[in-house]
């Protein structure tokens, strides 16, 4: 149940008008409180604690209020009633929207012949838990991994390729598709050639132009590039099905990228034509984007290069057509660093003047840098730019480390998931859009705001949880302040879930899940369970908080994609 929507409809309802409510600070004197006597003071002409004692009786009128009392310049404090609660905490804890829609969500978006970098994190992440978040409310989503498989990237190590060993077939014009090569790419120096190739084409023209060469006839259908393209794409693809799992995100629904995309090239073009869109500058085929009222740069967008090859920009509006005629969506979410921004803002106003998707239909979340500690973008020990391998193995290490000192020994898969934790979590409890630090060891710590504290306390009620003989109550008990304040933090999760979803703030979550455990601690320091001196009333009540709690806390961990421990 969404208890915050609940209280507040009937309040509204009572009061005939809209009020704003609040979870104070301080539970002692109500678990909700308003100002809305402050707020009707005004209109009424009249002093706001007058208004409030008017106010009062008609609150404590309503079924589920135990107290109204008013406090300083005319707040007014709301206490529930102990039954209310009990009774709300019980009922599933299962956000549900009422305007279920269709949502294509594009995220991961990795590249061919590329490694994964900490730029791949945030977008995997975020998007991952963005979409667990719109299933579990409803929506119908199809996650888009639009694969950089189309580009130059490809075409630089096809000529890298060519300069390594220039005597394979490959790079006759003439290459026939069925000729069997001798020949095999070692995924370990795969990586490689990709940062070699453009170090290599900065100094050389030459290098570069023929690399362009190779990215149109590649695009062309080149038999032999694409035979070649076709042995590193599958090292690739395999590269990013591991990262996948590495990260526990839900599988994509399509790996499909550029290369698909530009299938539906001729079709757009078509559309852009008809409505006379493109124009020639430079050699270049582009289509005005700018308005009358832009006060920042907005150049064109390329449709195609000087040399007729497909751009980012094409096979990115190609997708957009490709994703309409395929699921119909009623929103397009873009999630990759802040600097695309320009990007999508040119993708999303050719889509609207062409007539194929709508400006407003489309949002881009733009998230900010990973720092390191010197809070310059993070780097491997060696000063190299991290992969995301690298991040996760650091981060692996710290806590080995980190387990071995408390003398504990915990198996490898164990120590992966807390590891993960580490990474995900710290990743979701920050704004996206803003940078920030990552530190491997501050990560990890098991106390604070980090994930392997969320996952220590969800191990930890498990663990009371299995050694319990006794069956956890149903029936309401007296509540204390700390189990009161456990069971409204649980009634908060639906709230939180909307919330997050509506504001695209996957922090949320992550800060939810701490607020949670927060009070799962305290609520398991103070009110002892399975201890001898404990009545058995009093221990089945507990139990089943303890139950409730467990269950909504591995809702919220699941939402995050992170997995839970047997033993931490
Ligand atoms: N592959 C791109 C990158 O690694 C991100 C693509 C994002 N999605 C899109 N439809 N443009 O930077």
């Amino acid at each position: 149940m969404n208890l915050y929507k609940y209280v507040s409809n009937a309040i509204n309802e009572k009061l005939g008008t809209t009020v704003n409510l609040e979870v104070p600070r301080n539970r002692e004197f109500g678990d909700f409180s308003t100002n809305a006597a402050m707020v009707m003071a005004k209109s009424a002409g009249k002093n706001p604690r007058e208004l409030a004692a008017e106010i009062l009786p008609k609150l404590t009128e309503l079924d589920f209020v135990a107290d109204a009392s008013i406090a300083g310049p005319g707040f007014i404090n709301i206490k529930l009633r102990d039954e209310f609660i009990w009774d709300s905490a019980a009922q599933p804890q299962s956000p549900r929207t009422d305007t279920p829609m269709t949502i294509d969500l594009d995220y991961g978006a990795y590249n061919v012949a590329k490694s994964l970098h900490i730029g791949h994190l945030r977008t995997s992440i975020v998007g991952d838990t963005f979409n667990r978040i719109a299933r579990m409310l409803g929506h119908k989503t199809y996650s888009w991994n639009h694969i950089g498989d189309w580009g130059k990237p490809m075409a630089l190590v096809i000529a890298w390729i060519e300069r390594l060993h220039p005597e394979l077939p490959y790079f006759r014009d003439d290459f026939d598709p069925n000729t069997s090569v001798d020949f095999e790419i070692n995924p370990s120096e795969l990586n490689t050639y990709y940062p070699a190739a453009s170090a290599y084409a900065k100094e050389n023209p030459e290098f570069q132009s023929h690399a362009q060469d190779i990215k149109a006839k590649f695009q062309d259908g080149h038999a032999g590039y694409f035979a070649l393209y076709e042995k590193f794409l599958k090292i690739s693809l395999d590269m990013m099905n591991d990262t996948v799992k590495r990260l526990n995100i839900l599988p994509f629904d399509y790996d499909l990228g550029e290369r698909n995309a530009a299938k539906y090239l001729d079709d757009v073009e078509k559309i852009l034509r008809t409505k006379d869109l493109i124009t020639e500058s430079d050699g270049a085929q582009v289509i005005v984007v700018k308005r009358d009222d832009d006060n920042k740069p907005m150049p064109p967008y390329m449709w195609t290069d000087s040399r007729g090859a497909d751009t980012y920009d094409s096979t990115d509006l190609a997708a957009v057509y490709c994703r309409k005629i395929t699921d119909a969506p009623d929103r397009i979410i873009y999630f990759t660093d802040l600097r695309q921004g320009l990007h999508f803002e040119q993708l999303f106003r050719v889509s609207q003047i062409s007539g194929i998707f709508d400006y407003n239909k489309f949002e881009h979340i733009g998230y900010g840098t990973i720092n390191g500690r010197d809070g310059k973008p993070f780097k491997t020990r060696d000063g190299n730019a991290a992969g995301l391998d690298d991040i996760i193995d650091a981060v692996n290490e710290a806590v080995n480390a980190r387990v071995a000192e408390s003398g504990k020994t915990l198996d490898n898969d164990t120590i992966a998931a807390i590891a993960l934790s580490a990474v995900k979590f710290n990743d979701l409890m920050h704004d996206v859009r803003s940078d920030y630090i990552f530190d491997p060891a501050s990560v990890t710590s098991f106390e604070g705001r980090t994930g392997p504290y969320i996952l220590y306390t969800a191990v930890r009620l498990n663990s009371v949880l299995k050694r319990a003989t006794d069956v956890p109550s149903a029936t309401c008990m007296p509540i204390n302040s700390d189990e009161r304040n456990l069971l409204i933090g649980i009634l908060d999760f639906e709230r939180t879930v909307h919330s997050a979803f509506d504001n695209r703030a996957t922090d949320m979550i992550a800060n939810y899940a701490y607020d949670l455990c927060q009070l799962i601690n305290t609520f398991y320091h103070n009110c002892p369970i399975l201890r001898d001196d404990v009545p058995a009333d009093v221990r089945a009540g507990r139990l089943h908080i303890a139950t409730i709690a467990r269950d909504t806390l591995a809702k919220t961990i699941d939402l995050m994609g992170l997995k839970i421990p047997n033993e931490m």
